[in-house]
This record gives C-alpha cells, sequence and structure tokens, in this order.
C-alpha cells in the first residue's frame, strides 16, 4: 500500500487486554490477544509514522521500531494514554480495556472462606477512548472499536457519537471466522459521514487498509 503516508507523524495506539488484580496472584481479565492493535502499529510504522504502543499483556513479539508502553491495569493505560496520546496526530484504541475492576485488592493472597460463595464488589474503569477524545488536548484524529454481536453498524454510530470519535471499526464478534483472539478480521469502518466495509482478511492486511485510509483523512 501507500508506504510514506504517514511520514511526519505520530501515531498512539492501545492494545491488548487489561488486568485487574484481586489479590497478588490473580487477576480479572479477557481473551484479547492484542493481535489487532500491534497489526496496526506494525502498518503506521511501514507508513512512516512514529508509534507508541501502550500494550496490556500480550503473547507477540514486539513490533520493530515503535516505543511500546507496557501497562497491566486500565488505569495504567489510561496515564499512559495522557502521558502520550494528547497532541499526537492519530489515536488508535484497540485495546481490550475491563470494564471493571475490583474495588479493594487484597494486600494478601485471599483465603478460601468458610463459606459457598465469596462476592467481589466491582467498580467502574474509565473510558480511555472517551477520556482521550475529549480532553482540551484531543489528537487531530481519534478511532475506536466496537464489537457486536447484532446491529453492528448502528451500535457502532451510537458508540461514535456518545465517545466523540472521527472513526469507528465496527467489529461483528458473533462470526465464528474472525474478532477476537482471531488472526482473521473482517470490520465496517465509520464515520459521521461514510461507512465502508473491508472483507475478511488476516489482521494484518484489515490493518494496512484501515491505515491507508485513516492516513488519507488526516
Ligand atoms: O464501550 P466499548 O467498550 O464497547 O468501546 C470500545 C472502544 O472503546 C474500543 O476502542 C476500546 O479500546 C475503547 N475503550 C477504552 N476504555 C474503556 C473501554 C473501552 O479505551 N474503559
Amino acid at each position: 500500500f501507500n508506504t510514506g503516508s504517514l511520514v511526519g507523524k505520530t501515531v498512539c495506539i492501545t492494545a491488548g487486554p487489561t488486568r485487574e488484580p484481586i489479590d497478588p496472584v490473580r487477576f480479572l481479565s479477557n481473551h484479547s490477544s492484542g493481535k489487532m492493535g500491534y497489526a496496526l502499529a506494525q502498518a503506521c510504522i511501514e507508513a512512516g509514522a512514529t508509534v507508541k504502543l501502550i500494550s496490556g499483556p500480550v503473547n507477540i513479539s514486539p513490533v520493530d521500531r515503535a516505543e511500546v508502553i507496557a501497562v497491566e491495569t486500565a488505569e495504567e493505560m489510561l496515564s499512559a494514554a495522557m502521558e502520550h496520546a494528547l497532541g499526537v496526530d492519530l489515536f488508535i484504541a484497540a485495546a481490550a480495556v475491563s470494564d471493571y475492576r475490583v474495588a479493594q485488592r487484597a494486600p494478601q493472597k485471599l483465603k478460601k472462606v468458610d463459606s459457598d460463595d465469596l462476592q467481589l464488589v466491582l467498580v467502574q474503569n474509565p473510558d480511555i477512548l472517551a477520556s482521550v477524545a475529549k480532553h482540551p488536548q484531543r489528537p487531530q484524529c481519534v478511532v475506536g472499536f466496537a464489537a457486536e454481536t447484532n446491529d453492528v453498524v448502528r451500535y457502532a454510530k451510537d458508540k461514535l457519537a456518545r465517545k466523540q470519535l472521527d472513526w469507528i471499526v465496527a467489529n461483528d464478534v458473533s462470526r465464528t471466522d474472525s474478532g477476537f483472539n482471531h488472526d482473521d478480521n473482517a470490520v465496517t469502518l465509520i464515520s459521521a459521514t461514510s461507512e465502508q466495509s473491508i472483507s475478511l482478511a488476516a489482521k494484518n492486511q484489515i490493518a494496512a487498509q484501515l491505515v491507508t485510509i485513516l492516513a488519507a483523512s488526516l
């Protein structure tokens, strides 16, 4: 694709899951592999951008020439975003952020209790994408992902407006051949005035197509 289309631009990307500790040895998380975010980072590097990749814990090899900021929790991801994403040319939130964290992480390993159930109190995590998009030093272009199982485009458009995004990448996660924790993906890229489908392909091909379209919009 169009190599060089992001020369001189800085891109910040969030990727992977977050991990929310319960106690020193346990956490809440999800099955996000980080592949889509890492593929986007790679595509942006190939297009000539300076890339800052804010990454939750993943098992994939780092992207050559990207600056990786490793984080675990959503709160750490938010502070990394406040430090690295503000004022950049393009911010892409591909991370699967845990919606909730444990209200009070136990300082010591929790012991099995003398009853059949144990209750954990959860509190909502901050929305990193919305915090960046609504910040006074908002990046020039802000892109989110929307994983939906039904009414994919409608819910994605809601999210685009609610989080004040320039683009949203809608992902039908009811499909068994793509999306979460898969090598392939099929997406629809939506703005306030446009809608384009990118058919099923490897995540690095989807990433290259997305980056070409996003770069042309800057
Ligand atoms: O609201 P929902 O979780 O469906 O939104 C998904 C989009 O918002 C993704 O781009 C994701 O990276 C981002 N997000 C975030 N911080 C959160 C929740 C979601 O940045 N706490």
